[in-house]
């Protein structure tokens, strides 16, 4: 069938993601070999021990592999709470997260479910996009996951960008959108918690398209649960703007699904991804932690 569309539903392939596949498979390591995952983003990594010191020139493959791929994963990582933090302290200053729990080690955050802890990460997002400089990346390991169920799913926000029609780049060019914590990590504060942490974290406005200033790509920067309204738009139509925005980054085809075994490590770019955790394996137990890597202001 031929790509058309119709009413809204786009039918056959997204072509413009068969050029990054060509990319992608161009890519050559000499340090690690990589398996690309889905054909825009997301590959495994083998023959890296990230519990040891990682040497300047297979940090600077690293680095590669994380923008150039969105997502790397890794299997059979048994990492302490501290070389997971010195592995990400490699990218990066790390971020001290004010609303979600801490693990054992400073900056660790732990996602720790269970029958009365339900995961609720399961809505398209780009980490602590409400902070004036948001996240480069996270490093998220798992501890302790259920037999089935519990994925995650990574989308690649330059995609989406580069495949919205050329009317639609030019509507959002010069547009900014407003991220906020307060319909998220604000739900379970007291309206004085709520206006303390306000004052520390007033909304942040950031440009609707941003570059990624490491490979200087186009990506999509609003999401579904931090992203609040376009600034200077009528409300009505800055739903409606961003209804069809966040259609896009839950196309089939810009998406890579990572099923989790223990000990396995995903380390994304949140400039040029957004992603969810299904939550599929209540009320089994999932226990996941994460280091957030500070950003540049998009
Ligand atoms: C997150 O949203 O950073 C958590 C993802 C996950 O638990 O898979």
């Amino acid at each position: 069938m031929a790509t058309q569309r119709s009413n809204s539903i786009h039918y056959g392939p997204r072509r413009h993601i068969a050029i990054q596949r060509e990319r992608l498979d161009a890519l050559h390591f000499e340090h690690f070999e990589t398996t690309l995952l889905s054909p825009c983003l997301g590959a495994e990594i083998r023959g890296v021990n990230l519990s040891q010191t990682l040497s300047p020139s297979l940090l600077q493959e690293l680095r590669t592999a994380l923008v150039e791929f969105k997502v790397i994963f890794f299997r059979d990582q048994a990492i302490s709470g501290e070389e997971h933090a010195a592995l990400a302290r490699n990218f990066g200053e790390l971020e001290e997260h004010p609303f979600l729990p801490s693990g054992d080690t400073p900056n660790v955050i732990r996602f720790a479910k269970d029958e009365t802890v339900v995961g609720v990460e399961n809505n398209w997002h780009s980490d602590v996009s409400w902070r004036q400089e948001p996240s480069l990346g996270s490093v998220l390991r798992a501890r302790e996951v259920p037999a089935v169920g519990g994925d995650t799913l990574w989308a690649d926000v330059e995609a989406v960008y580069e495949g919205l029609s050329d009317k639609r780049k030019a509507q959002i060019e010069d547009l900014n959108a407003v991220h906020d914590f307060v319909s998220t990590f604000g739900l379970g504060l007291s309206d004085e918690e709520r206006e303390q942490k306000r004052k520390e974290f007033p909304p942040a406005i950031h440009p609707i398209v941003r570059t990624n200033p490491e490979t200087k790509r186009r990506c999509l920067y609003v999401n579904r649960i931090f992203t609040s309204h376009i600034e200077g738009m009528d409300s009505t139509e800055s739903a409606e703007l961003l209804e069809s925005l966040y259609r896009e980054v839950e196309v089939a085809e810009y998406q890579v699904r990572f099923k989790w075994e223990a000990d396995s490590l995903a380390f994304w770019d949140n400039r040029s991804t957004q992603h969810l955790a299904i939550s599929d394996y209540w009320p089994q137990k999932r226990v996941m932690e994460r280091l957030t890597i500070i950003g540049d202001r998009p």
